[in-house]
């Protein structure tokens, strides 16, 4: 499986932070924003990863990361989305790249306490079809919604003002190579772009979505209040794990 991070878009919400520079080289806690989901990938043992951005700081990602030799990677590579059409307008970009294998999808401002190891592999299983990650969350009115019925998701609502269940479809997708050809199918959304959501609700519609719960924190970083809340979150973990180093050598000493 190959892996993709979605970091492209204007970052509009946090001006003026975003007015000079990508989002996702903002810094949280000790790291700029990108490292997070390409560590995502990484720790789910994808070694062959694509990062779609754009505007006018996309050579700046080249400069940070490089080949990818800090995350233990040969080759990175790259992709530029011209505008910010929306998230599946960007995914677009990867399909002469992905050449028909399945892929895993991050998008840029995400970031969690653990890893997707399990439902990779679960992923990996699976003939064909998507597979989506819910968290249950107490502000679902800003994610992608899910609809369940007996159990099974029936719908995605994006951004609704009357969420119909309290988890957030988060940023973190499974798609067989069919993907490409849903987002050619798709239509502009109602704020003009094109919507992630609608390509879950494509596989809904055959019965091919999936979906696995996501253990440990996550949180998206793209207003100030969730990079804010993101920082922390950050440094908690690095904190405790420090700590929890420390009592290890101590215990050998
Ligand atoms: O964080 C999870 C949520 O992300 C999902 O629950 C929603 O269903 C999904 O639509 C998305 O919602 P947001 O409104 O938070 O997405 P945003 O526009 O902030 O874009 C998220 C990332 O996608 C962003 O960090 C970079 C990438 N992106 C976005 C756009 C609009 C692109 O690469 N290109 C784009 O044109």
């Amino acid at each position: 499986m190959k892996g993709i991070v979605l970091a492209g878009g204007i970052g509009s919400r946090l001006y003026p932070l975003t007015r000079v520079t990508n989002k996702h080289l903002l810094p949280v806690y000790d790291k700029p924003m990108i490292f997070y989901p390409l560590q995502i990938l990484v720790d789910a043992g994808i070694r062959d990863i694509l990062i779609v951005t754009g505007g006018h700081n996309a050579g700046d990602f080249l400069r940070l990361l490089q080949n990818g030799k800090e995350f233990g990677l040969q080759q990175l590579s790259f992709a530029y989305q011209e505008g910010e059409g929306g998230i599946a307008d960007a995914l677009r970009l990867a399909e002469p790249w992905a050449k028909g294998d399945k892929i895993c999808v991050v998008l840029g401002d995400n970031i969690i306490e653990g890893d997707i190891r399990e439902t990779a592999t679960k992923f990996e299983k699976l003939e064909q079809g998507a597979m989506v990650m819910l968290k249950e969350v107490t502000d679902p009115e800003r994610f992608g919604v899910p609809v369940f019925e007996s159990g099974r998701i029936i719908r995605i609502e994006e951004k609704p003002t009357e969420p119909l269940s309290s988890f957030a479809v988060i940023g973190v997708y499974f798609y067989d190579a069919t993907v490409f050809d849903r987002i050619r199918r798709l239509k502009p959304s109602g704020r003009g772009e094109y919507e992630i959501t609608d390509v879950n609700n494509s596989y809904i519609e055959e019965g091919s979505l999936h979906h696995g719960m996501l253990n440990g924190w996550w949180t998206d970083a793209g207003t100030f209040e969730s990079l804010w809340h993101a920082s922390n979150m950050v440094r908690e973990k690095v904190l405790r794990n420090a700590n929890a180093e420390e009592t290890v050598q101590v215990r050998g000493a």
